[in-house]
């Protein structure tokens, strides 16, 4: 946000209330933090302006995220944009470091939300498939995921390239395959004037545990703003 396609979000709200699920993730750069961007521009008061309209929105989303699932874990999976405040606060004002927050910023508390540093390792998701909002960055498709993957050696779901796809690596002798997840984007492209190749594909994921496994579906947004889950049409 405030970069983000509307449209594409109101289908994921569909799926959501529709699916139910337990716990539900936001894999990051969900604050775009243009204010405190190094390309940041314009004089203090519009910066400003942007950065509490920014922080506003983020609000609101977590309100209506609560509001569909009451009694969901959410989770925030800290990306590299979320934390360009804190960023620039450390450079520019390292006294009021304590001030600025997420909570500060975003009041996470209000809406029960449980915020993962990026500076963290990936955390376990379910069952044997960790989260993080993804290092690595490649112009291919599952490719960004596959060294995240090869890096930290277990089984990660993420997000960062913009792009959608699957990696897998299967070792026979230990009967073990550990699997990578891009999951896509919800960004409207036409705001992103910072570059002119999209190759990007924009989507979700669900899934859920058994037995200590993980299943992933990558759900993909169709550009007439439909999707599939398990064979069943949404539409916004
Ligand atoms: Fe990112």
């Amino acid at each position: 946000m405030p970069s983000h396609d509307h449209k594409a979000v109101d289908l994921v709200f569909k799926v959501l209330k529709w699916y139910k699920p337990d716990v539900i993730v936001n894999i990051g750069d969900l604050a775009d933090g243009t204010g405190t961007s190094r390309w940041a521009d314009g004089t203090t008061e519009e910066v400003f302006a942007q950065a509490q309209a920014e922080s506003q929105e983020v609000k609101d989303y977590w309100a209506r995220v609560r509001k569909a699932a009451p009694n969901a874990r959410l989770i925030w999976t800290e990306g590299n944009h979320d934390l360009r405040p804190f960023d620039y606060v450390d450079k520019k004002a390292p006294a009021l470091k304590e001030l600025i927050t997420p909570e500060s910023l975003w009041s996470l508390s209000e809406y029960g939300v449980e915020y993962l540093s990026y500076d963290m390792p990936p955390q376990v998701a379910m069952g044997d498939l960790y989260v993080h909002h993804g290092v690595a960055v490649s112009k291919h498709a599952g490719d960004s995921v596959r060294s995240d993957v090869e890096n930290w050696g277990v089984s990660v779901i993420r997000g960062h390239s913009h792009r959608m796809g699957t990696f897998a690596k299967t070792w026979e002798m230990r009967d073990e395959t550990l699997w990578g997840y891009e999951i896509g984007h919800l960004m409207d492209e036409s705001k992103a004037t910072y570059s002119q190749v999209h190759n990007w594909q924009k989507g979700f994921a669900i899934g859920l545990e058994e037995d200590g496994k993980h299943h992933i579906d990558l759900i993909k947004i169709n550009s007439d703003y439909t999707c599939y889950v398990g064979g069943k049409k949404f539409a916004v």
